[in-house]
């Protein structure tokens, strides 16, 4: 009986997956460091910290702990100067008359996503209304796939785990619903995983499931 759906951000309700890609190649390239988009997709639902980690691992030099901070910054700048191009038309149509049609259905909506900029994004966007829950990455001690994220979006709405789907373009998401009893929905790289409960094509096909 699903009573709550929560949903990741990037790559599931904007292509922000697209500017994070863009902005971990700039930093990579200008470190030297191989980096490609097969590599990115390990990069999908994991907390900046962790991304550069994984980017590290193709690098010749040690960096200390200053210097990540300091390439986590850049990364971040680099990335939110790509968002203040977001607006409104950002996000589809498709999915603005899903989540209006979700929430006419009665269900508790909540966003459960690893960024720190979550709120920014959604704000850009005009989409902060649309969701009763926001857990992000500012709330969380633990990144995907530790179900820490959703945990914090189940209790938002009150709910239990087992009451809701958490839709996710993650591998690492959809460990970290399925590790806590939510009920996994793959959209994206996330539909091509055995690991997903149900898999979708396009967003809409939520409201059949
Ligand atoms: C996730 C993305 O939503 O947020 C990851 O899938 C990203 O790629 C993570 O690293 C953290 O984002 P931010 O905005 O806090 O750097
Ligand atoms: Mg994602």
């Amino acid at each position: 009986n699903i009573k709550g759906i929560i949903f990741d951000l990037d790559g599931v309700i904007c292509s922000t997956d697209e500017y994070h890609y863009q902005a971990w190649k700039s930093i990579a390239d200008d470190e030297g460091i191989y980096f490609d988009r097969k590599i990115n997709e390990r990069l999908r639902g994991v907390s900046r910290a962790e991304s550069l980690e994984i980017i590290l691992e193709r690098a010749a030099a040690v960096y200390s702990p200053e210097e990540k901070a300091a390439l986590m910054e850049k990364k971040n700048n680099i990335y939110r100067e790509l968002l203040k191009n977001m607006g409104p038309g950002d996000v589809t149509e498709e999915v603005r008359s899903t989540l209006r049609e979700l929430k006419e259905r009665g269900y508790g909506l909540a966003i459960g996503s690893s960024s720190k900029n979550t709120r920014f994004i959604l704000e850009r966007t005009a989409l902060t209304d649309a969701f009763d829950g926001i857990s992000d990455g500012n709330m969380i001690s633990r990144s995907k796939p530790d179900p820490e994220v959703f945990i914090k979006a189940a209790g938002i709405l009150g709910l239990k785990n087992e009451e809701c789907f958490v839709i996710e373009d993650a591998i690492s998401g959809i460990n970290a619903a399925n590790a806590a009893g939510f009920h996994s929905v793959g959209i994206g790289p996330a539909a091509e995983c055995d690991e997903a409960e149900f898999k979708i094509s396009f967003f809409s096909e939520i409201l059949d499931i």
